[in-house]
């Protein structure tokens, strides 16, 4: 396995079965009531530059249910706040913890990080890729649908990082993948590009559409995400008009498959990408997501930190 988490596409199509499996273990374990600590003993450095509920608590708590202890550091708390250097922040951390958990704007600064590491970096969102949530948004599929080969999942809305974890994704676990997205707002061309080849490999398919009904066509699950992501909130208003078109809503729903499964990372906002009625409706499983990121997110600990 490489040492760092920054991309979904870092792990292989056996290294994330291994991951489920684990995360299900962990499941089981914590309903049980069993807690053992494999990571007794270590520290998790986290250092966000964005908000964050589900990434933050999760990890923070996934450490302590394993045994270790997580700390959490702002950047204007720390000297990278006044300019210390990524690579000089790197490199001291590796000497205290043994993982360091990013969040913030640009890719290349969590690539940098883990070149710089010796200890594993952990990619917790960028405005690239979001790797955790879409391991826990797979294993929530998995687990409700027996399996993910061949499902056909439909992503409404803005091609962001979310939507670029699906591309590669899909890629990865063969599944079908039709991004419904208004002009503008296509996904990330390079990954586009190389999803479609490694989906080749895979036995997945890949579409990018702005026609949201061809996109849901026989979906079994509908996923969307915000229009607004954190640190565009100066667009939100031109996003509002840009994204009227492209909200999950009843009869968007009643567009896919029958029993399709309505998927969103959360942060929501009603009215915006989802109507509350099918968000909060019986076809949503955006609260078991939002679980599942404990169980994921202790899986990739034990993984990374073991
Ligand atoms: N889905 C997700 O990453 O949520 P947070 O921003 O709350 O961490
Ligand atoms: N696309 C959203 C995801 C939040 C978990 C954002 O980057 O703000």
């Amino acid at each position: 396995m490489k040492k760092d988490l920054l991309c979904i596409n870092d792990l292989s199509k056996a290294e994330i079965g291994a991951m489920f499996q684990l995360a299900k273990e962990l499941r089981a374990k914590r309903q049980a009531g069993i807690y053992e600590t494999p990571l007794r003993g270590k520290t998790l450095a986290i250092i966000f530059n964005k908000p964050s509920t589900r990434s933050r608590i999760s990890f923070e708590v996934g450490m302590y249910q394993l045994g270790g202890q997580a700390v959490f550091l702002n950047s204007r708390d720390i000297q990278l706040g006044r300019g210390e250097s990524l690579a000089d922040t790197a490199r001291v951390l590796s000497r205290y913890v043994e993982g360091l958990l990013i969040r913030t704007f640009k890719q290349a600064e969590v690539e940098e990080l883990a070149r710089e590491a010796t200890i594993p970096v952990i990619n917790g969102l960028t405005d690239l890729l979001h790797p955790c949530q879409i391991l826990a948004d797979m294993f929530t599929l998995r687990e409700k649908r027996g399996s993910l080969t061949g499902l056909k999942i439909a992503y409404i809305g803005d091609g962001n990082n979310m939507a670029n974890s699906w591309l590669w994704g899909a890629a990865k676990m063969g599944l079908e993948l039709s991004l419904g997205t208004p002009p503008d707002y296509a996904p990330d061309a390079g990954i586009l590009n190389a999803a479609k080849l490694e989906a080749q490999k895979s036995g997945g398919r890949i579409e990018v559409t702005t026609d949201i009904y061809q996109a849901v066509k026989d979906a079994e699950a509908i996923y969307t995400d915000v229009w607004t992501s954190m640190g565009q909130e100066e667009e939100s208003k031109q996003r509002l008009a840009d994204f009227a078109g492209y909200q999950v809503n009843r009869q968007l729903l009643e567009a896919a498959a029958p029993q399709a499964l309505v998927m969103h990372c959360l942060p929501a906002h009603r009215g915006e990408e989802i109507t509350a009625e099918v968000l909060d409706g019986e076809h949503s499983i955006v609260f078991d997501q939002a679980e599942n990121r404990l169980h994921i997110n202790k899986a990739i600990l034990m993984r990374y930190l073991g």
